[in-house]
């Protein structure tokens, strides 16, 4: 996998993870709704020029510790430069936590 940058596959992950984490309503403090709500900004080819607040919310409240243990899967229509995009246009107050690669 590549090493792009941590930051932005953990968001990724986030997105992923949650979304596999069929039934549950909640992991790693994100809800199952913050798939739907930050999909759309995330996907490549969105136009959306923004993350919606709903998105904002969900991923501000992300345990990305927890989350690094769902990494592994990085989908080919999630664009990391959006994702990236994510951390700072919702203002997280905690940068992600770094998973180690190896
Ligand atoms: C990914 O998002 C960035 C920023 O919005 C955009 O400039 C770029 O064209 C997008 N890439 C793809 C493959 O959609």
């Amino acid at each position: 996998m590549r090493k792009a940058s941590n930051a932005a596959a953990l968001v990724a992950l986030l997105i992923v993870a949650v979304a596999a984490a069929a039934g549950a309503m909640r992991l790693c403090g994100v809800e199952r709704s913050a798939v739907d709500a930050c999909r759309p900004y995330c996907k490549v080819k969105s136009a959306q020029p923004s993350p919606s607040p709903a998105c904002c919310d969900k991923v501000k409240a992300a345990q990305w510790d927890c989350l690094c243990q769902f990494k592994g899967s990085l989908p080919d229509d999630i664009n990391a430069t959006r994702i990236m995009d994510l951390q700072y246009k919702c203002k997280c107050d905690n940068p992600p936590a770094t998973c180690s690669d190896d």
